[in-house]
């Protein structure tokens, strides 16, 4: 019988196909039919900055009525919309999911400046996460930020959350990180026990009729996968952190280049979200499938087979390949 399980932030996993953070697990049935389908673990949908500090301004105003700064400060603040519920009640969802599952939950924390918001990484642990992930996701559009304010940023928030919790501390990245790897180490010396790759950020488009900026939230497919897949394989054996994949993992053989490139887990939403909870037991029936025909006897076996230290050919993943395919292109005839 070919051996699926893997770890991921120390906890035992019966697979790698882990649920990544969706509104999937807002109602606890659905969390359950996640579970049912073949999941080995629950991230759940973020609980974010912008909430936490709305819902404590709300209260301030209360406390000190008569202040005119509560209207000015929460205009500051984006409309959550329905997409989530206020602070107290996503921790009594997370003790609910518990209750509710036998996998791995893991809360999500989403933000980026350092405060008393990131006290909600503790009481997700109290209130019985797995472990904690940190989705730091930030767009600057200040030029007088530099890079490196940021990433010293992510790097004390990393430390501030990682203090208040027990449980281990996973991190999800952007992609657009100018020297991933040095981040990487400095965000797993700060505390991180994970690092998720990547977020998928996304882009606002315009409607030419109306002369407006309109939000788009467009799924992704299989191809979305290669970008992730790179960053895992190069960071592989480099840092001491289990690694992540999310983006793009639609099928089995999606889950097994995470794998090979070094990932713990790979992790998938749009997949769930187009197809339904079936394509869980598909991809997972796949995965067993191929490993046998392929004659691997577990997962363990090849996380890291095809990352950039074990590869014959390491520069394919560098600025080398790049010249290559490009003189390799054929002209159109
Ligand atoms: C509708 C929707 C809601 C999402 N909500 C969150 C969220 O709350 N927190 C988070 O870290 N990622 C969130 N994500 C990102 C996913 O966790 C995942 O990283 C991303 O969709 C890439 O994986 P995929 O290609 O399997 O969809 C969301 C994605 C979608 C499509």
């Amino acid at each position: 019988m070919t051996d699926l399980t893997t770890t991921y932030l120390g906890l035992n996993l019966k697979n790698p196909l882990v649920a990544s953070a969706s509104p999937l697990p807002k109602k606890a049935e659905n969390a359950k039919k996640l579970e049912d389908a073949g999941v080995s673990a629950i991230v759940m949908y973020s609980l974010f900055e912008e909430q936490i500090i709305h819902e404590s301004l709300e209260l301030d105003h209360y406390l000190t009525r008569g202040t005119n700064s509560f209207a000015e400060a929460m205009t500051y603040l984006p409309d959550i919309g329905t997409y989530n519920m206020g602070p107290d009640r996503y921790v009594d969802h997370l003790a609910e999911l518990k209750q509710t599952v036998s996998i791995p939950v893991i809360g999500s924390l989403n933000g980026v400046s350092k405060g008393g918001w990131t006290r909600y990484a503790r009481l997700m642990q109290d209130a019985g996460a797995d472990a904690v992930e940190l989705n730091m996701y930030y767009l600057s559009a200040d030029p007088d930020l530099t890079g490196q304010e940021l990433e010293d940023n992510y790097v004390e928030l990393v430390s501030e959350v990682k203090a208040s919790i027990d449980v281990p501390l996973a991190v999800k990245l952007s992609p657009f990180i100018t020297s991933l790897p040095n981040l990487a180490r400095r965000l797993v010396s700060a505390g991180a026990d994970g690092l998720v790759l990547f977020n998928r950020f996304y882009q606002p488009d315009f409607d030419l009729e109306e002369l407006e900026v309109v939000r788009t939230l467009t799924l992704s497919d299989s191809r979305d996968l290669l970008l992730p897949l790179r960053w895992i394989s190069i960071l592989h054996g480099k840092v001491k952190a289990d690694l992540a994949l999310t983006s793009g993992v639609h099928t089995a053989l999606d889950v097994l280049k995470a794998m090979m490139a070094g990932a713990k887990v790979a992790m998938s939403t749009s997949a769930i979200l187009q197809e339904g909870y079936d394509v869980i037991s598909f991809i997972l029936n796949d995965l067993q499938a191929w490993m046998e025909a392929h004659e691997y006897e577990s997962i363990q076996q090849m996380q890291g087979s095809m990352s950039q230290q074990s590869v014959a050919e390491p520069a394919a993943f560098e600025r080398s390949n790049y010249i290559q395919i490009l003189s390799e292109f054929r002209d159109l005839p």
